[in-house]
């Protein structure tokens, strides 16, 4: 065993869930292994630990700490449960069209939101659980999951009460509703629309919002979230060609979001833009696409390099973001080089990095969080 500043000796009675093993557990008395070096522990692993194999003490990783990995274990069970009553709000059937929304589906988007808000406010780590939520078969459902948990990221940094922001994440849950009216073969359409194709998703707004406002219980603010996330700063947008203030507060905060989920996911037709390209663009879309405000406070709470995401190094090396810095696009990054050694990376303020840069998302062993 070595280099004992990154690993710890845990006895099984202080195992926790969550915690991932430094190295192979073999049975005490014998060669066999038990758990290989990496593996998650759960509650039954440590169970069989302690009352089958009589192991005592297990060699643990320090490198994030273990309640921070048991907090997120915790928190993607939880966005897994709103994920799979998204998908059943906006119907399991792709191919049958929603014709109504019921008061039951109400309730469960109201539920989603205090799931949502209650683990932004308790500091989860919403933002790695979002780049979970991006997978090659994207869903509107998923998409609006992605929408609702960045909406309310910008939210908190603007402030809002806490009424007002159960109004967006609930506006943001369900901003393209309307696109389960519009048949599927045009919305899942790998290549280019025709004209009369792309008037018909162009009235995914209207149509939200009729079939919200049809169920009766949502405010104005919502509805108008729904139908204006289209609408552009300058007026350019659809379905009304409404024009900077006349566009909802709440309708801007989506339409941030919404726009920069789009850039970053896979689409069949294309890779997705990186983080970098992606909040250039918003940049440049200020005041003529997007609310200035609104970008300046999206730039300020989204950190694209969220602490514990794996990211691929300029040089091709794999890490893992242990702290963000003011620049967010040069965080500090753990790497285990392939000798064996340890490299703790500092991106921003470590000269001897200012060459190296990260080039994108490692997605090769990241859990993604499906629907059942
Ligand atoms: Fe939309």
């Amino acid at each position: 065993m070595s280099d004992n500043a990154s690993m710890m000796k845990v006895r099984v009675e202080d195992l926790e869930s969550g915690m991932v093993t430094a190295d192979n557990v073999i049975e005490p008395g014998t060669e066999r292994v038990l758990l290989l070096k990496g593996t998650t522990l759960d509650s039954v692993m440590i169970f069989n630990l302690k009352e089958r194999y009589n192991v005592s003490e297990v060699w643990i990783k320090k490198n994030l700490s273990a309640a921070k990995i048991a907090a997120e274990m915790r928190a993607e069970v939880n966005i897994h449960a709103s994920l799979n009553t998204l998908k059943d709000v906006f119907g399991s059937d792709e191919a049958k069209p929603l014709t109504d929304f019921s008061k039951e589906a109400t309730q469960k988007i109201k539920n989603v939101t205090n799931e949502l808000i209650t683990s932004l406010y308790a500091d989860d780590n919403i933002l790695l659980k979002m780049h979970q939520l991006q997978s090659y078969d994207d869903y509107t459902y998923k998409h609006c999951l992605r929408v609702a948990m960045m909406s309310v990221t910008i939210g908190k940094s603007l402030g809002l009460e806490r009424h007002v922001m159960k109004n967006l994440c609930e506006a943001a849950l369900l901003h393209d509703i309307g696109k389960r009216t519009i048949d599927v073969d045009i919305i899942r359409k790998p290549g280019r629309l025709t004209d009369e194709e792309f008037a018909a998703v162009k009235r995914h707004p209207q149509n939200g919002y009729l079939l919200l406002r049809k169920n009766g219980s949502y405010t104005e603010d919502i509805l108008n979230a729904v139908l204006m996330h289209h609408e552009k700063y300058d007026g350019s947008g659809y379905p009304l060609g409404l024009k900077g203030e006349q566009i909802t507060y709440l309708a801007r905060i989506i339409t941030v979001a919404d726009v920069y989920d789009a850039l970053t996911s896979n689409r069949p037709y294309r890779q997705p833009w990186s983080v970098a390209e992606a909040e250039e663009f918003m940049m440049g879309g200020s005041n003529t696409h997007f609310d200035f405000g609104i970008i300046k406070a999206f730039l300020a709470a989204f950190s694209p390099f969220p602490v514990g995401q794996q990211v691929i190094l300029s040089d091709g090396r794999i890490g893992t973001v242990l702290s963000n810095n003011t620049n967010v696009l040069r965080p500090v990054i753990f790497v285990k080089n392939n000798d064996g050694t340890e490299e703790t990376i500092d991106l921003y303020n470590d000269f001897r990095y200012l060459k190296l840069s990260i080039k994108a998302l490692d997605k090769s062993n990241m859990r993604f969080i499906e629907a059942d």
